[in-house]
């Protein structure tokens, strides 16, 4: 931990007269499994949204663009299923505030910070609610994105399989086809692009304003994986181990 002089802005005056002290937040497979999962599922949409509606031309005798784009989405994909196994394991594996548990509204603590941020929200309490690592609110809507990226892999390999028969893929994914038509998994597989698209909007958006709120540097934590904190919040974080 570094300490930084620095004023908080929005807090309690005794707060404001803390110093800001540096904290390693968010260790590097948190911040690698981001980042790949934030630029696969850009050209996963660019070259599935094609699949869909080729929006591209091409010309010439040896032009076989509709090819081309199925390759890198494919390649994309297996990326993609790579960094979101990272992301998995370190559910079990990494710091407390990139554990499982941080991800869903479990216990005083945690209940009382989601109705608290969904209140901030719906602008019926001013200040959010101060959390070291996600707010109880976000947490919970990663497990819903989380869980749609699974979806998206299910259903993914599902049709991946139609074309590659292997029983080995057959074995995890055999059985998705015998409960719901091919037709519909991949209607789901492309709708819910459309929802990662919608996330994207709000997720970018409360990133900055909770990052104004708490002046806590919670943008840069993602790059960095530093945020910045008081001490009295240091100490009441961790009374909730
Ligand atoms: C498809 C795109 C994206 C997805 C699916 C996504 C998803 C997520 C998830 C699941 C987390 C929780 C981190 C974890 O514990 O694993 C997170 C955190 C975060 N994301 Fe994204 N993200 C996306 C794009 C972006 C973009 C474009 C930004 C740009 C500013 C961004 C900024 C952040 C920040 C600042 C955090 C940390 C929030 C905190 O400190 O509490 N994300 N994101």
């Amino acid at each position: 931990m570094t300490t930084v002089t620095h004023s908080i802005g929005r807090t309690s005056p005794s707060e404001a007269e803390e110093k800001l002290v540096r904290v390693y937040i968010w260790e590097w497979p948190v911040r690698i499994a981001h980042w790949v999962i934030f630029l696969s599922i850009v050209v996963l949409s660019f070259t599935g949204y094609y699949m869909y509606a080729p929006f591209i031309t091409s010309r010439g005798s040896g032009a076989f663009l509709m090819g081309e784009m199925r390759f890198i989405h494919e390649v994309t994909a297996f990326v993609f299923v790579a960094a979101f196994l990272l992301r998995v394991y370190w559910f079990f594996k990494g710091n407390k505030w990139a554990r499982w548990r941080q991800f869903l509204p479990i216990g005083r603590y945690q209940w009382q910070g989601f109705i608290g941020q969904l209140q901030y929200y719906l602008f019926v309490r001013r200040k959010p609610e101060f959390r070291m690592g996600h707010n109880p609110l976000a947490g919970a809507t990663y497990s819903m994105i989380f869980a749609l990226m699974l979806i998206e892999i299910l259903t993914g390999l599902a049709l991946y399989n139609r074309i590659l028969g292997s029983k080995v893929l057959g074995f995890f994914v055999g059985w998705l086809p015998m409960l719901i038509s091919i037709r519909y998994l991949r209607e789901i597989h492309f709708l819910i692009m459309f929802a990662f698209g919608a996330f994207v909007i709000h997720h970018v958006y409360s990133a900055v304003l909770i990052g104004i709120e708490e002046r806590s540097g919670l943008v840069g934590g993602i790059f960095s994986g530093y945020k910045f904190f008081s001490e009295s919040r240091i100490k009441e974080d961790a009374s909730h181990e």
